[in-house]
């Protein structure tokens, strides 16, 4: 078999077992235990909420239990400039709770402040081989995208690192973009190797399954693949309606008068399309029927109004937290203490199934 059809099974094989979850999220959520979370670089945009944090939304409040990781380690795996990490940490969290994720039900917190997550680290790397760390695609495709030629030890172990996020507090469901799947299969063969090979066969750590939405990915405003603030071709969550018409009115679009849905040959006037569409519910073509011959100029005026009353409520608890530094940096510090709690508990065990309790 090929790399690329193994891979192709292999994402053919998850896609299968998102969507068994997805009945059970509608039927019954109990059990599930959902954990996700991001890189702090600084606020987030709408490519960002339409997403994946909407997403993680609607799972909370389906039930899932959820439990958020703000991988601060993972920002210097690319990088030499840490930046602003505080800075970017509140903004993170700003959007998090502004887009409706609960403090009281659900635990944010950070890479930094859980030591015990930290140490499972060891006890994995030992279960991995150089070999499979090299091979993992995402990585390779950061590597690249960062523009470096040598990998550094964090960047290449960081797959690890993110499968003892995931296992510290037995979190069996992970909301991701396809993007993470190679990072979900390798957390799955970390949790069968520890339980074959250090708890003598016992399910201890769950086999973590990725749970794939919908939505779809959206562009930069500028055709670029992606939105990314780097480009300066996003609507961020923070900005107010006034911004967000600018920005929309100055999107790349074409000549043809004649809105269509047709994101193969039209895929800026899609784009726009698919904005407008997760913003009201409504099917893209039928947004496209509805202004039909009146140009891109409407299409924009409509898009922008869309996600303006869309985003009304969010922006509004928005300005809220950001008058309250001293709440968000509270609902973090509950958020460290509940995910030491369950390291601590999950590091206590390991040390119990590898005869290292002194
Ligand atoms: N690697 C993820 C990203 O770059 C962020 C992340 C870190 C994560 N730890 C995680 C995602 C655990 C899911 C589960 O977006």
């Amino acid at each position: 078999m090929t790399s690329t059809n193994s891979t192709r099974t292999s994402y053919d094989t998850a896609q299968q077992r998102s969507d068994k979850i997805w009945d059970r999220i509608a039927t019954d959520p109990s059990g599930l235990r959902m954990l996700t979370g991001d890189r702090p670089t600084g606020a987030l945009h709408i490519g960002h909420y339409f997403g994946s944090l909407r997403n993680r939304v609607l799972l909370q409040d389906a039930g899932v239990e959820t439990w958020l990781i703000v991988a601060d380690y993972q920002v210097i795996t690319d990088r030499e400039v840490i930046g602003d990490i505080q800075g970017s940490v509140r903004e993170l969290l700003t959007d998090y709770l502004a887009a409706g994720i609960d403090p009281e039900r659900s635990t944010i917190f950070t890479h930094s402040a859980v030591p015990a997550l930290n140490q499972l680290l060891l006890p994995f790397l030992s279960l991995v081989t150089q070999p499979e760390l090299e091979r993992n695609p995402t990585v390779k495709a950061e590597l690249q995208a960062a523009g470096k030629s040598a990998m550094g030890g964090l960047m290449l172990t960081y797959p690890v690192h993110q499968a003892a996020d995931i296992l510290f507090c037995h979190g069996n469901l992970v909301p991701v973009g396809k993007d993470q799947l190679p990072h979900i299969e390798q957390t799955r063969v970390i949790a069968r190797r520890f339980n074959e090979r250090y708890a003598g066969g016992e399910a201890y750590f769950p086999e973590p399954d990725a749970l794939l939405s919908e939505a779809p990915t959206i562009l930069g405003l500028d055709g670029e693949h992606k939105m990314s603030k780097s480009l300066g071709n996003t609507v961020m969550l923070k900005m107010d309606e006034a911004e967000t018409l600018k920005k929309i009115k100055k999107a790349k679009t074409d000549a043809d008068r004649q809105i269509t849905f047709d994101p193969e040959n039209r895929p800026e006037v899609a784009n726009l399309l698919t904005i407008a569409s997760q913003a009201t519910g409504r099917a893209p073509a039928e947004i496209a029927e509805e202004i039909g011959d009146r140009g891109a100029g409407t299409l924009k005026i409509f898009t922008a109004e869309a996600l303006n009353a869309h985003l009304a409520p969010l922006r509004a608890r928005r300005a809220e937290l950001e008058q309250d530094p001293g709440y968000l940096m509270q609902v973090l510090r509950a958020g460290n203490e509940r995910a030491n709690a369950e390291a601590d508990a999950t590091l206590q065990r390991v040390r119990e199934f590898m005869g290292m309790v002194y």
